[in-house]
């Protein structure tokens, strides 16, 4: 069935400018780590795409090894691209990182020259583009100098495979680092990519946001929605059809009855503020313009339009963000917090 964007898609989003840069972004981009493999049918992947282009999200974050298997995100939004967005390209900020292992042998994975440029080529052919937007270092590499890995992502941009480069996991001293290397070399920073929701706080505590804002380097805030936790998914009990029973990146052992009520208890403050647990997560994550754009999964068109119905409420009041600290309690939850600690 042939695709055409609703005209109406640019009236309800809201953009934000990257860090001092000239890009802006929405305030809600799409990630396609989950739902985009091989395990998942291709007309759902595509209905997902759409709702999301339709309702003003022109970001699509991918990786290499987004699966399973790894790369076969990559050629899903590949045909997508193809069927329903081939017109559109120029309107699309599309995204994708090296870091974690792609493929066998000592050059498949970490930050090496070797590594992230062939990964960049491979990823540029699975998707069937001339360029990616934004490519990143999906995390710091402590066995690489990091001259070679900022070296291999100023070369990336020069060369034409991505237009802009951008850091993932890094904590506050690395980045500062690699921003003053990529300064050096003429290809600025653009992006951070963090993971930070309501029960993972890191960004907080380790310093990287007031980094960030130093920097004036925009960030773009991974798992706003704990991975489905903070949505009302979980709030009476563990549903068949969630990621957690599916066992993927998250399982039933992390999810604790107090944690759960504690959701409960989230959840009222959202009702109260007139949203849905989803729209409250992901509304406390842009509740400053420092985080340029909130990075959400999904399964379905209808969690898309959910989501995206937060920006229209984006305020909190000081009594609201104090209760909701009563309840928003660090969970062990951050699975990339290691990358973090290098
Ligand atoms: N840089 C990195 O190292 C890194 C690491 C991880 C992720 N990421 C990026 O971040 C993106 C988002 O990660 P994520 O998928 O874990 O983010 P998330 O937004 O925290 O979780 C998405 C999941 O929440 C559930 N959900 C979404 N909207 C919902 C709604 N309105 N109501 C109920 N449930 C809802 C769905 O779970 P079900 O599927 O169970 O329905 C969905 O798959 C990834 O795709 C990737 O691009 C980057």
């Amino acid at each position: 069935m042939s695709y055409e964007p609703k005209n109406s898609r640019y009236e309800k989003m809201h953009y934000r400018r990257c860090g001092s840069s000239g890009l802006k972004l929405p305030a809600i981009s799409l990630g396609l780590w989950h739902n985009f493999g091989e395990d998942y049918d291709h007309n759902s992947k595509r209905i997902i795409c759409q709702a999301a282009f339709d309702n003003g999200i022109t970001h699509f974050d991918l990786a290499n090894n987004y699966g399973p298997p790894p790369g076969s995100a990559e050629e899903a939004f590949g045909e997508i691209l193809k069927t329903d967005f081939s017109k559109f390209r120029d309107e699309l900020i599309i995204s994708s990182k090296a870091g974690y292992n792609m493929w066998d042998g000592p050059y498949g994975e970490w930050g090496s020259r070797k590594y992230l440029i062939s990964s960049c080529d491979q990823s540029l052919k699975r998707m069937g583009l001339d360029y990616v937007d934004i490519f990143y270092s999906h995390r710091f590499d402590p066995d690489t100098p990091l001259e070679e890995t900022m070296g291999a992502l100023d070369y990336i941009v020069r060369s034409g495979r991505a237009l802009y480069a951008g850091i993932s996991s890094y904590n506050s001293n690395r980045t500062r680092q690699a921003v003053e290397i990529l300064k050096e070399l003429g290809t600025p920073c653009l992006i951070h990519q963090p993971s930070y929701n309501l029960m993972n706080r890191w960004v907080e505590t380790d310093g990287l946001l007031d980094t960030l804002d130093e920097l004036k380097i925009g960030s773009i805030a991974f798992t706003p929605l704990a991975q489905g936790l903070l949505t009302d998914k979980y709030l009476s009990k563990i549903p068949t059809d969630s990621r957690a029973m599916q066992g993927k990146s998250l399982n039933k052992t992390m999810i604790s009855s107090n944690m759960m009520k504690n959701l409960n208890h989230l959840n009222d403050i959202a009702v109260a503020r007139g949203q849905t647990l989803a729209q409250m997560a992901i509304s406390w994550v842009l509740r400053k313009e420092r985080v340029t754009t909130a990075l959400i999964g999904a399964s379905s068109a209808r969690q898309i339009l959910d989501c995206v119905g937060a920006i229209e409420n984006l305020e909190f009041s000081g009594v609201e963000l104090e209760e909701i600290d009563r309840y928003a309690k660090e969970e062990s939850i951050n699975l990339w917090a290691k990358s973090a600690e290098l």
